[in-house]
C-alpha cells in the first residue's frame, strides 16, 4: 500500500480515507497517533494488526470538540465537565462512563467505561470534524518501540501498512496525555498515566486526585524481564543516570573502560563536558526535564539509528512533569539506574 505524507491541504483526502475504514496518522501536541474510526470495528482492528500488539488494551477515542463526546455519554460526571472547561484542548483524557451500544469491545477493552481526548493541533481537530467521526488513536509506532514524535517517525515504523499521515511537524510535549479516571466513585479521581496535565494542575480544578502508585513504583522489580514493563524501547538496552555531571563522568568513564560506544541523551550543558571517540550525543538544548521530556522518543530513535551499544538518559526529579517523563524513561529503561 502506497503511505501519503497528507499535508494541511489534503484534509477532505486523509478524512475520506477515514472514512473509508482506512488508516491516518494524525499529529498532536503529544505523539503521533494512528487513527481509525472508532464506530468501525474492522477499522479498529486493523489498528492492532498494523502495531504488531495484541488487543486486550482499550484505546483512548479522539473527538473535535464537547458535542462529539455527549453522542457517546448518558451524562457527563460533574468534574469532566469542569475539567473540559479548563484542559480542553489537551493533553488530558479523562475516562468516563460509556452509553450502551455506542463502541465495541474492540475500543474499550470490555469495558463499560471509556476514554475520551480532544487533542490540541488544528490539523487534527479539521481531520475529525472532517471526517465527521470520533478516531481511536494509540501512538503510530511498531509495538514496543518508541512512541512518535514527527511525521518521519511514523513512516519509519508504518510506510506501505497505512493510508497516510498528515504532516504536522514536531509534537509540542513529546509524551501521551494524562489519563484520569472518573469512573471508581468509592476513590478520588485516579490518574493511571501521568502526562502533562499534572496531579498539582488537576488538583486547582477538582480537589484530590490520585495516582494509581502501581504505575509508577520505583522498587518494582519486573517479573518477566523485557515483557511487561519494557515499552518505548530502543534495539539497544537504556540506563537512567543521575543528572550531575559527576555521575555523567562515572558512567562515560564506566562505559569507555568496557570499551562500549555510549549514547548520550543529556542537555547541552552536560554534552559539552565529555567527547571522545566511544561517545554519541543527542542534545535535547537546555537542560530542563521540559526539553528531555519533548526529545525523550526522539532522541532514543535518533541514538538507536547510530552504532552506539547502550544509551544514557537522566534522571528529572519525579514531580510536576518530572512524572510522566521519568514513567516513560523507566519503562524504555527497562527500570535500570547507572549505579557505579
Ligand atoms: O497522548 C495520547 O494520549 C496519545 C495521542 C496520540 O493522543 N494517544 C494514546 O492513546 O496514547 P492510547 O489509546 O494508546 O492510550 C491508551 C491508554 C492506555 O494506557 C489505556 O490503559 C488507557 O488509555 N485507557 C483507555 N481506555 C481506558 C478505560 N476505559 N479504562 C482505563 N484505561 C483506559
Ligand atoms: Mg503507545
Amino acid at each position: 500500500m502506497e503511505t501519503k505524507r497528507f499535508t494541511e491541504h489534503d484534509i477532505k483526502e486523509a478524512a475520506a480515507a477515514l472514512r473509508l475504514g482506512n488508516l491516518v496518522s494524525f499529529p498532536t501536541e503529544t505523539v503521533y497517533g494512528l487513527g481509525a474510526n472508532a464506530l468501525s470495528e474492522t477499522a479498529v482492528k486493523q489498528v492492532y494488526a498494523v502495531k504488531g500488539r495484541p488487543s486486550d488494551n482499550p484505546l483512548i477515542v479522539h473527538v473535535s470538540d464537547k458535542e462529539m463526546l455527549e453522542k457517546y455519554v448518558d451524562t457527563l460526571p460533574k468534574q469532566a465537565e469542569e475539567l473540559i472547561n479548563h484542559f480542553w484542548p489537551g493533553p488530558l483524557t479523562l475516562i468516563v462512563p460509556m452509553k450502551k451500544g455506542t463502541f465495541s469491545s474492540t475500543v474499550t477493552g470490555g469495558l463499560n467505561t471509556v476514554a475520551f481526548r480532544m487533542p490540541d493541533n488544528a490539523l487534527t481537530l479539521e481531520l475529525i470534524k472532517e471526517a465527521g467521526l470520533p478516531l481511536v488513536g494509540p501512538s503510530a509506532n511498531t509495538s514496543g518501540k518508541p512512541s512518535p514524535t514527527t511525521a518521519e517517525h511514523v513512516l519509519h515504523d508504518l510506510k506501505g501498512k497505512i493510508a497516510g499521515v498528515l504532516d504536522g511537524g514536531s509534537a509540542e510535549i513529546g509524551v501521551e496525555s494524562t489519563v484520569l479516571d472518573l469512573t471508581d466513585s468509592s476513590s478520588e479521581p485516579t490518574i493511571l498515566r501521568p502526562g502533562a496535565v499534572t496531579k498539582e494542575a488537576l488538583e486547582k480544578v477538582i480537589g484530590n486526585v490520585r495516582i494509581d502508585q502501581h504505575l509508577l513504583s520505583e522498587k518494582e522489580t519486573p517479573k518477566a524481564p523485557g515483557m511487561k514493563y519494557k515499552h518505548y524501547s530502543p534495539e539497544v538496552p537504556v540506563w537512567i543516570v543521575q543528572n550531575t555531571p559527576e555521575d555523567w563522568n562515572k558512567a562515560i568513564k564506566w562505559a569507555a573502560d568496557q570499551k562500549l560506544k555510549a549514547g548520550i541523551f543529556a542537555g547541552k550543558e552536560i554534552l559539552q563536558l565529555f567527547d571522545g571517540p566511544l561517545i554519541e550525543g543527542y542534545s535535547f538544548g537546555m537542560n530542563t526535564v521540559e526539553q528531555a521530556a519533548k526529545q525523550l522518543f526522539s532522541g532514543l530513535r535518533a541514538l538507536d539509528e547510530t552504532d552506539v551499544e547502550l544509551i544514557f538518559a537522566p534522571a528529572f526529579p519525579e514531580t510536576g512533569l518530572g512524572e510522566a517523563y521519568m514513567n516513560r524513561l523507566k519503562k524504555a529503561a527497562n527500570q535500570k539506574y547507572f549505579k557505579n
